[in-house]
C-alpha cells in the first residue's frame, strides 16, 4: 500500500496521467487521457485548449458493486438532521472518482437571507437508472423537512483548476424551491455558475458570475443572464426536465455558457481569476434565490457524465501544446482526436512528467 505521503502525492498528479492504470478500480474514465495528446481542446467553438482531460461516464458504471437497485435511497426523515447518513454506495469514496470528488455533509443554520437550515446528507448522492436496461446515471437529490431542507453537495478535492471547461449532461425535476448548481468555486467573490431553479420556466438557466450583489446587498444586474435551452442543432426550446449539454468555459477574461453545443453567452464582469473547485449542488434554504420548497418537496438533478477540460496551479512549468487533440461529441466519440499537431519547443509534455514523477513513486 502507498503511504500516506506518496498517496497525497498521487493525489496531487491525478489530473496529470491516466490513472486507470495504475489503481485497481473500475475503468470509469477509460481513454480520457490519451498519450497522443499534449492538450486538449473542448467541444463548442472555443479555441482554448488546456493540458488536462477527465471523463466521469456513469453511463458505464453497470456493476452491481456500485448500483445494487434501481430504488433511490430512502429520503431522509425530519430526526436525520445531522448530515451523517452512510454514503449508498462505495463508487462514492473509491478509486478514480472518489479521488476526484468528496461527497458534502456540511450544514448552514437558517438565517435571515436563507430563513430555512440546510443538512447535506449523503443519502440523497446516488446511483440510478430509470429502467433495468436504462443506463447508470448520478443523482443528487434535495427534501424539505419541516424544519430543514436536506441537500447534496460534491466538490472536487482538488481547488487548483486555472480555467477550464465544465461540460455536464443533466437533467432536473422536481418541486419548485430548489437550485442545482454546477459552478466553479474560490469565495463568494470569484465563483462562476451555471443554475437551474426549479421555481423558474422550463427552459430558462441562470448563468451567473459573482458577486451578485453589492456591499449594501443591492443587486449586480451584469452578474446574472438568464439564458434558454434550446433543442439540439435549433432553435426551438427544450426543457431541462430532458437531458441537455450545459457546458461552462471559464477562460483568461471571459466565461461563454453553452447548451447543446450552442453558444448562449459571454461575460467578462466577474470571471475568476485564481484558482477555484469544482462543484455540484442540488439545494435550498427557503430564500429569494432558490426560492421556498413546500414541505415534503423533493427535486433532483441526475447526471449521465461529467466532461472537464482544464488547467491547474500545479501544471509542469513552461508545457506546451505540441498536439491538440479536439473533443467535440466526446460522449458520443471517447476517443480524442488529433486536430492539429503544432511545430513547438521540444519540451517535457505533461503526460511525460507525471510517467517520470510515477516511476519515482513507483520505485520509492
Ligand atoms: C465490480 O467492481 C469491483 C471493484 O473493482 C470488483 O471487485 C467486482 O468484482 C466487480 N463486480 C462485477 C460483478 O463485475
Ligand atoms: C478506448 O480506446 C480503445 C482504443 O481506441 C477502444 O478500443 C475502446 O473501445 C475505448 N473505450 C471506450 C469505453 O470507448
Ligand atoms: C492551458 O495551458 C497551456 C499550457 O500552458 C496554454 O497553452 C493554454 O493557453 C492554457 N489554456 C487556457 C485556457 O488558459
Ligand atoms: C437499495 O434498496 C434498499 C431497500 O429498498 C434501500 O434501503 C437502499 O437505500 C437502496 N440503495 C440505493 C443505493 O439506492
Ligand atoms: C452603499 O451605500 C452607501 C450609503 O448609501 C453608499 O455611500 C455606498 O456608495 C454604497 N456602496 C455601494 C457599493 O454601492
Ligand atoms: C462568445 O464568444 C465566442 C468567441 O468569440 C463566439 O464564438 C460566440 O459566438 C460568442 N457567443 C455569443 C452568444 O455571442
Ligand atoms: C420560506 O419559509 C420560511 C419558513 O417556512 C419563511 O421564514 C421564509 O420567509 C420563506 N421564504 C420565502 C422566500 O418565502
Amino acid at each position: 500500500m502507498p503511504s500516506l505521503s506518496s498517496r497525497s502525492l498521487l493525489l496531487f498528479l491525478l489530473p496529470l496521467f491516466d490513472i486507470q492504470r495504475c489503481l485497481a478500480v473500475p475503468p470509469l474514465s477509460p481513454n480520457s487521457t490519451t498519450p497522443e495528446c499534449s492538450c486538449y481542446q473542448p467541444a463548442g467553438n472555443t479555441e482554448a485548449v488546456f493540458l488536462n482531460h477527465q471523463f466521469f461516464d456513469f453511463r458505464s458504471l453497470d456493476n452491481e458493486t456500485f448500483v445494487s437497485n434501481l430504488t433511490a435511497p430512502a429520503a431522509v426523515r425530519p430526526s436525520q438532521n445531522e448530515g451523517i447518513e452512510p454514503l449508498t454506495s462505495p463508487f462514492f469514496d473509491t478509486g478514480f472518482f472518489g479521488d476526484y470528488f468528496i461527497p458534502g455533509s456540511w450544514s448552514r443554520e437558517a438565517s435571515e437571507a436563507a430563513p430555512v437550515a440546510l443538512v447535506n446528507s449523503h443519502q440523497n448522492l446516488y446511483l440510478a437508472r430509470d429502467a433495468p436496461d436504462s443506463p447508470v446515471h448520478l443523482t443528487l437529490r434535495t427534501n424539505r423537512l419541516p424544519s430543514f431542507q436536506s441537500a447534496s453537495a460534491l466538490e472536487t478535492t482538488e481547488a487548483a483548476y486555472l480555467h477550464a471547461s465544465i461540460h455536464v449532461r443533466a437533467r432536473i425535476s422536481g418541486s419548485p424551491g430548489a437550485c442545482a448548481g454546477i459552478f466553479t468555486y474560490l469565495t463568494d467573490e470569484q465563483e462562476s455558475d451555471i443554475e437551474i431553479l426549479t421555481r423558474d420556466e422550463k427552459s430558462t438557466v441562470r448563468a451567473t458570475n459573482q458577486p451578485g450583489v453589492d456591499a449594501n446587498g443591492t443587486v449586480i444586474p451584469e452578474a446574472s443572464t438568464q439564458i434558454a435551452v434550446t433543442q439540439p442543432g435549433g432553435t426551438a426550446l427544450g426543457s431541462w426536465t430532458d437531458w441537455n449539454d450545459y457546458q461552462l468555459n471559464w477562460l483568461p477574461g471571459r466565461s461563454e455558457w453553452l447548451i447543446n453545443g450552442m453558444s448562449k453567452l459571454n461575460k467578462t464582469y466577474g470571471v475568476p481569476r485564481e484558482s477555484s473547485n469544482i462543484q455540484l449542488r442540488m439545494w435550498s434554504n427557503g430564500g429569494t434565490w432558490p426560492g421556498n420548497m413546500t414541505v415534503g418537496g423533493e427535486a433532483t438533478l441526475d447526471i449521465e457524465w461529467i466532461d472537464l477540460v482544464y488547467n491547474t496551479s500545479h501544471d509542469a512549468p513552461g508545457a506546451t501544446c505540441t498536439t491538440v487533440c479536439s473533443i467535440d461529441n466526446f460522449a458520443r466519440n471517447p476517443q480524442p482526436q488529433i486536430a492539429s499537431g503544432t511545430v513547438g519547443s521540444l519540451q517535457l509534455g505533461t503526460s511525460l512528467w507525471a510517467l517520470v514523477l510515477w516511476a519515482a513513486i513507483a520505485l520509492w
